[in-house]
């Protein structure tokens, strides 16, 4: 009999890259996915502790499964995910009867957590950091998983960070800096792409940092990687996230120039524009290096658009420091950005430095700062009106013959067109724009113009 498994995915692209990979080891015991976390035989929720409220949330959804729970005792209750790794038992404290908790780096493991789990009755807690590579161990990915369906999916590189940034749990929650061996990594992009995937998104916590083996048992940069994915047959668009200005090399900047591919959008956290508040944050650049990057970055590719990360209210900063951020931002000019306010993690340098910044001025800030790049956000959607655009047709619309794309820039389109376009890239022309998204139409009669090195519309989903 099929069992029901329902994953809920918080935080990062990486959780969701995870989730797919835990839908892959365990559809072959007999799982099939739900939507519908109410009748499902398993419930996992991917977790993440990036910030206080991801973490809190978790817990309240917990308490909410609970009453689920409940009524239908056989169901297994799982927490996986960064606030797994950094919780552990803390989490079967707080709600008991959760059944099981595991970190990222160990989610293979769960046909053995469960029969674990059936042998033994009580919690089983899993957050070891593996000497064995996860990666070694998880069965092809099927697509099968509903985060990875479409014409655009992840694939991780790179996993854990070695940079220490003072305010961040990931070098606690997802371990040591590990690359996957570029064979392993070309290998599953193949096979991406043959199960219909156009769209290529390389993941790690640290990606620009990857030093993959290579065939011929160099170490691969993430430039030197790009370009080998760039000669895969059908992979029509190639994009990587998240980068760390410092580790931005040559090659990296070249390949922004040689492989027609890789997207020009780029999502490089800069944090802060004040180079006390960078130190202070242990990041290893200051706001003058990420300018000169931006150039050069610029130069090999003069249409990259550029979208960023920052944290306001870290300990120390003042209205000058803040005042610094505000000037990189109208320098630079960011089509889309990330802002938090400073959140305080327990066991992170920075959670306990004095200085510690009222929430109030915190908010002020972040209102300041996230007006000032909503205005850039939306002049750039603004600017793209009356342009033809490739967009990906990767998501349904809310109403019949809509449907959602994304432009090169990662702006979500919204069009009508025909049903068969869907999972190909489509020429459109832009007609209007709003804060957070475009909307376009299909130039000529029928509109069957499409664009791509290697359009198939064969493989299409
Ligand atoms: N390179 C990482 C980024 C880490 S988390 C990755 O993509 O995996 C994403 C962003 O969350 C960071 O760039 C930072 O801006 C923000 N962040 C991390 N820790 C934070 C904290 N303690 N408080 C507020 N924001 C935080
Ligand atoms: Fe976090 Fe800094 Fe690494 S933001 S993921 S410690 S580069």
């Amino acid at each position: 009999m099929t069992k029901k498994l329902h994953i809920k995915t918080y935080g990062c692209q990486m959780n969701v890259y995870d989730s797919a990979r835990m839908s892959d080891v365990l559809l072959p015991l007999g799982y099939a996915l739900t939507d519908h976390p109410d009748d499902a035989d398993m419930v996992i929720l991917n977790t993440c502790h990036i910030r206080e409220k991801a973490a809190e949330k978790v817990y309240s959804e917990l308490g909410r499964l609970n009453r689920t729970k409940q009524r239908r005792k056989d169901m297994i209750l799982a927490v996986a995910g960064c606030v797994a790794q950094a919780e552990g038992e803390e989490i079967l404290r707080r709600a008991p009867y959760v059944d099981l908790v595991f970190g990222p780096q160990t989610y293979h493991d769960l046909p053995e957590m469960i029969a674990r789990l059936s042998r033994q009755g009580g919690a089983v807690l899993n957050t070891d950091f593996p000497t064995e590579a996860k990666f070694d161990h998880l069965p092809e990915t099927t697509l099968k998983s509903g985060a990875l369906d479409g014409a655009s999916a992840f694939l991780t590189v790179q996993e854990g960070c070695d940079k220490f940034c003072a305010f961040c749990v990931v070098p606690y929650t997802r371990g040591a800096e590990f690359s996957r061996p570029v064979a392993a990594v070309l290998d599953e992009a193949r096979k991406l792409v043959a199960l219909g995937v156009k769209e290529l998104t390389l993941l790690g916590q640290n990606v620009n940092n990857y030093h993959g083996v290579g065939e011929d048992d160099a170490s691969w940069g993430l430039g030197r990687l790009i370009g080998a994915a760039g000669e895969i047959e059908g992979l029509e668009r190639i994009r990587y996230t998240t980068s760390y200005p410092a580790d931005v090399d040559a090659e990296l900047i070249a390949a922004h120039r040689d492989v027609k591919q890789l997207m020009p959008f780029l999502h490089l956290p800069v944090q802060s524009g004040s180079d006390r508040i960078l130190k202070a944050m242990n990041r290893r650049h200051g706001a003058q290096d990420y300018r000169l990057l931006v150039e050069q970055l610029r130069t090999a590719r003069p249409d990259l658009a550029l979208s960023s990360d920052f944290i306001v209210g870290f300990p120390g900063e003042s209205d000058a420091d803040f005042k610094d951020t505000l000037r990189l931002v109208e320098d630079i000019g960011f089509v889309q950005a990330y802002s938090f306010k400073y959140s305080p993690r327990p066991g992170t340098p920075a959670a306990s430095l004095d200085g510690q910044i009222d929430e109030t001025i915190k908010s002020e800030r972040l209102a300041i700062l996230q007006d000032l790049l909503k205005v850039q956000q939306l002049a750039f959607n603004k600017s793209c009106v009356g342009e033809y655009m490739p967009v990906l047709l990767d998501r349904p619309g809310r109403n019949a013959g809509q449907m959602v794309g994304r432009s090169p820039y990662m702006q979500p389109v919204h069009v009508t067109a025909p049903a068969e376009m869907f999972g190909t890239i489509v020429e459109l022309r832009i007609e209007t724009a709003k804060a957070n998204s475009l909307a376009g139409t299909l130039p000529g009669e029928h509109g069957l113009a499409s664009r791509g090195p290697n359009n198939n519309k064969e493989s299409a989903a």
